[in-house]
C-alpha cells in the first residue's frame, strides 16, 4: 500500500464522497461545472495517473503540457525535499535565494544568444504579462525614448494566458470574447497557417506570404508598436497550428529591421517538447524576451520566467528615485522549491540525454499518426517532436462535426475507458505525453486513441442515420 493510499484511508473519505465534493466545492478551470464528471487523481507514477477509485490512466497530455520526465521522478522529489529542509520560500523582492540564483544563471546559459536577465513569476500568463509591461516601459526609458510605442502586434488564434494583458494579446474568441470590453486593442495579423492560404498561393510560399503581410503592417505602423508577441513554430491552444518553416526567422529579421521588440512565448514549446530545447533554436532566433513556464519545473511546481538581454535590462537601471525600476512582481515568483525542481529537471535533461535519445519515441508517435490518418474520421495529423495533433472530421477533410456534439470531448471520455487521459481542443485531439513515455506506452496510447475514435464516430454515424431515416 502506498503512503498516499494510507493517508486517504486515515482520512476515511470514501472515493465517491471525494468525487461529490470535487464536483461541488472545487470550481475547475475551463470547465462547465454543470456538466463536469469528477475525475479525482490520488497519486501518479511515471506516466500513469491513478484516481481515487484505483483506476489508472496514461497521462497523454503531460498534465496539461507540463510534465516532462514523468511523475515521481526520484531526482526531482529529492531536490524538492532537500530544498524543503533549507527554506520553502523567501521573497524575491529585494533579496535572493541561493537555489533561485543558480537557476537564473543556468537559464541564462541555456537560453538562446544574449538572453541573460531572468524575471521570475509563477504562471505562464504572468510571465507574458511581465514581458509586455517591460517592453512598454523599455521604450519610455531607453537611450532614445520612443513613448509613442504603446501598441502590440499579435497573431490571430494566439493564446498567451488569461490575465487581462495576456488575454488582450490572445486571439481565441472562445476563450476571451466575453471579456473583450476589458481588453486593450491589439494590432492583429492572421495566423500563419499554411492550410489557410488563399487558393492562388502555393504552400511552399506560405512563410513568404505571411511575412509580406507582417512587413506591410510594420512598414505602416512600426512607430507605434512596442513589441510583437508570438508562440514560436506552433500555436498550441489554437489547435496546434504549425507555422511554415522560415516564418519565425523572418519575423525576427523584420522586427529587428523595424525596431519592434520580439517576445517569444515558449511556455508550451520550451524544454524539449518539439525535440530541441527551445523552438527558437530550430530557426536560430534570439528574441528580446523569452517567456517560459509549464515544463520549467518538469511539471512539479508553478514557476515561470521572462528572460531578456543586457540592453533592455540597462534601461531599467538608475537610482531608486529615478522611477526606472520595474514596479511589478508576484509574491511567490522564483519560489526556491520550484527553482529546485527546475534545476533538477534541467539536470535530468542533461544527464539522461533526454533530447538526444528521443528519436525512437518520435518515430513511434509518427507511426501512430500514420495509422490514425488512415481512419475515415481523421482529417489531418500533425507532429513536431513529441507534440502531435489529430484533427477529426465527419467525412470530407474540410468538413467539421457540429460543435454541440463535442466529438473531441467524447473521444477523450471514451479514451478513459481505455486507460488514457487526454484533453482535446475542440475536435483536435492533442497528444503530448511526458518525454519519458516509452515506445510501448506510446503504442498503448495510440491503440486506445484509435479504438476511441472508432467507437465515438461509429456512434455518431448511427445517430445521423437514425435522424435521416425519420
Ligand atoms: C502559449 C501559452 N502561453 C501562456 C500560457 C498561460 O500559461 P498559464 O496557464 O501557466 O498561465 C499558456 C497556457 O496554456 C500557453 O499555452
Amino acid at each position: 500500500m502506498t503512503n498516499e493510499r494510507i493517508h486517504n484511508d486515515e482520512m476515511k473519505v470514501n472515493p465517491s464522497q471525494l468525487d461529490a465534493w470535487d464536483g461541488h466545492y472545487h470550481w475547475h478551470a475551463f470547465t462547465q461545472m454543470a456538466e463536469y464528471e469528477p475525475l479525482v487523481i490520488e497519486r501518479a507514477e511515471g506516466v500513469w495517473l491513478f484516481d481515487v477509485h484505483g483506476n489508472r490512466y496514461l497521462d497523454g497530455v503531460s498534465s496539461l503540457w507540463c510534465n516532462l520526465h514523468g511523475h515521481q521522478h526520484p531526482k526531482i522529489k529529492a531536490a524538492i525535499r532537500d530544498q524543503l529542509d533549507r527554506v520553502a520560500h523567501n521573497t524575491s523582492l529585494g533579496m535572493g535565494n541561493s537555489t533561485t540564483t543558480l537557476l537564473a544563471k543556468r537559464l541564462a546559459e541555456i537560453t538562446p544568444g544574449n538572453l541573460e536577465h531572468v524575471f521570475f513569476a509563477s504562471d505562464g500568463s504572468s510571465a507574458v504579462e511581465s514581458a509586455l509591461k517591460m517592453a512598454f516601459q523599455y521604450w519610455r526609458q531607453c537611450d532614445t525614448p520612443r513613448p509613442e510605442k504603446t501598441k502590440y502586434l499579435a497573431l490571430g488564434n494566439a493564446y498567451h494566458g488569461d490575465t487581462l494583458g495576456s488575454a488582450s494579446v490572445g486571439g481565441i474568441a472562445r476563450f476571451h470574447a466575453m471579456f473583450s470590453p476589458l481588453l486593450f486593442e491589439v494590432i492583429r495579423l492572421p495566423s500563419p497557417d499554411p492550410r489557410r492560404l488563399p487558393a492562388d498561393q502555393p504552400t511552399e510560399n506560405a512563410a513568404e506570404y505571411y511575412l509580406s503581410q507582417l512587413e506591410q503592417v510594420l512598414a505602416d505602423r512600426h512607430e507605434e508598436i512596442a513589441a510583437m508577441v508570438l508562440e514560436p513554430l506552433v500555436q498550441g491552444a489554437a489547435g496546434m497550428i504549425f507555422h511554415p518553416p522560415g516564418y519565425l526567422a523572418g519575423v525576427r529579421e523584420l522586427t529587428r529591421k523595424y525596431d519592434v521588440l520580439l517576445i517569444t512565448d515558449e511556455i508550451v514549446t520550451g524544454f524539449g517538447r518539439l525535440g530541441t530545447m527551445f523552438a527558437c533554436d530550430q530557426e536560430q532566433v534570439v528574441p528580446d524576451f523569452l517567456c517560459l513556464g509549464k515544463s520549467i519545473t518538469g511539471g512539479y511546481l508553478p514557476l515561470s520566467a521572462a528572460i531578456t538581454n543586457a540592453d533592455i535590462y540597462a534601461a531599467f537601471l538608475g537610482t531608486s528615485a529615478s522611477g526606472r525600476s520595474f514596479m511589478h512582481g508576484h509574491t511567490y515568483a522564483g519560489n526556491p522549491l520550484a527553482a529546485a525542481a527546475a534545476l533538477a529537471t534541467l539536470e535530468i535533461l542533461e544527464e539522461e540525454k533526454t533530447l538526444e535519445r528521443l528519436a525512437p519515441q518520435c518515430e513511434q508517435l509518427a507511426q501512430i499518426l500514420a495509422t490514425l490518418s488512415a481512419h475515415p474520421h481523421v482529417a489531418e495529423t500533425r507532429q513536431k517532436g513529441m507534440l502531435a495533433a489529430v484533427e477529426l472530421t465527419p467525412g470530407e477533410p474540410q468538413s467539421r462535426f457540429p460543435e454541440d456534439q463535442r466529438i473531441g470531448y467524447q473521444v477523450c471520455r471514451e479514451a478513459l475507458r481505455h486507460e488514457v487521459w487526454l484533453r482535446p481542443l475542440g475536435d483536435v485531439l492533442v497528444i503530448m505525453p511526458p518525454l519519458s513515455t516509452s515506445t510501448e506506452e506510446l503504442k498503448f496510447l495510440g491503440d486506445a486513441l484509435l479504438q476511441s475514435i472508432d467507437v465515438v464516430t461509429r456512434e455518431f454515424a448511427k445517430d445521423q442515420a437514425a435522424v435521416h431515416s425519420q
